[in-house]
């Protein structure tokens, strides 16, 4: 029997794996996923032999409720609810939601961590939650964690632990202290095709679930929490005011208290994302599209059409923002 266990494993897509195995749920039942989500998810729910069914997200990323309701069937099992960004959803809504329909509800803070908002802290509100501190603390090796809140059925099996390679340790420092050249080595001196929806697809197929290494263990007990969050605050406000000369709207209002992963915009026109996406990688910032969905979805025109307007500004990024306007004509 477990219950309230915390579980420290190398990455968020393995947190999320042993957490639907921890739940049990019945082979061939249906998990409630946004329409928006990254490709390494949904491998995560079909290798577990789930049937994937998506519900609509409006432009906040926000579920539809009304079309949330009507997805439900004897059939679904449970539901993710995503904290796109670090921007906590309406967790009473979904609380609300999975509990009248008798779904399990899986809380994934991937893009956050557990700090605490109105007095909630993210990753204890669904039956299991999981988070990705590897993705918001470059100097991590690893790092992924399961929340599991509830009491539950299952017997762990002994798990290996992560260990980073030499060859690991190097690029990392490489990376922190020669971005550009690392950037241009990746990428063979070429921008990414953010306008591609399958960009990132299909390239972690064979992950395996491991437990965090020692030393990111270590130094995620060291961190502190309200400064990371102040950092990032600081740069999102004047990253508002960049997307105010550069006709980007902001998806969200920041607040105090909250680690986003990103700050993300809507530019005016796909072409406009592009030369932001163009301006970024002149400029030495990171902008991006987000996500890479999964290779075999089928995805609506109207989605895609709202997605390739979806700027993303990692806050991971050290880096000084003139507050001007581009030159995107
Ligand atoms: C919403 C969401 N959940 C889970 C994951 C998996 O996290 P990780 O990359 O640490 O495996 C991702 C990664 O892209 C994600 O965006």
């Amino acid at each position: 029997m477990v219950n309230n266990k915390i579980i420290n494993l190398n990455n968020g897509r393995s947190a999320l794996d042993l957490g639907i195995k921890v739940l049990s749920l019945k082979k061939g039942t249906k998990i409630l996923v946004p329409e928006i989500i990254c490709d390494v998810a949904i491998k995560v729910f079909l290798r577990n032999n789930l049937k994937v069914k998506y519900y609509k997200l409006n432009s906040k990323f926000e579920p539809i409720w009304s079309d949330l309701y009507k997805k439900k069937s004897s059939d679904v099992s449970c539901i993710l609810m995503v904290h796109f960004f670090g921007f906590p959803q309406n967790i009473k809504k979904f609380k609300y939601f999975s509990k009248k329909q008798k779904l399990f509800l899986i809380e994934d803070n991937c893009h956050s961590l557990n700090l605490k908002f109105k007095e909630i802290s993210l990753g204890n509100n669904g039956d299991i939650g999981v988070d990705s501190p590897r993705k918001i603390f470059n100097d991590l090796y690893s790092g992924g964690r399961l929340f599991i809140n509830k009491k539950l059925n299952y017997k762990f099996e002994k798990l290996i632990q992560y260990q980073p390679n030499i060859l690991s340790k190097y690029k990392k420092i490489i990376k922190k202290d020669f971005k550009n050249f690392y950037t241009n080595i990746k990428f063979l001196g070429k921008r990414p095709n953010y306008e591609s929806p399958f960009l990132y697809s299909d390239k972690d197929n064979n992950f395996n679930i491991e437990k965090m290494d020692n030393f990111s263990e270590n130094y995620l007990k060291c961190i502190n929490f309200k400064k990371e969050s102040i950092k990032r605050i600081t740069l999102y406000k004047k990253l508002e005011k960049f997307a105010k000369k550069n006709r980007i709207k902001p998806v969200f209002k920041i607040k105090s208290n909250l680690i986003p992963m990103s700050f993300v915009g809507i530019a005016s026109s796909k072409s406009h994302a592009s030369k932001l996406f163009d301006w970024g990688w002149k400029n030495k910032v990171e902008i991006t599209s987000w996500p890479s969905f999964y290779s075999k979805a089928k995805l609506d025109k109207k989605l895609i059409n709202r997605w390739s307007k979806y700027i993303c500004i990692p806050l991971n990024q050290n880096f000084k923002i003139n507050i001007s306007k581009i030159n995107d004509r």
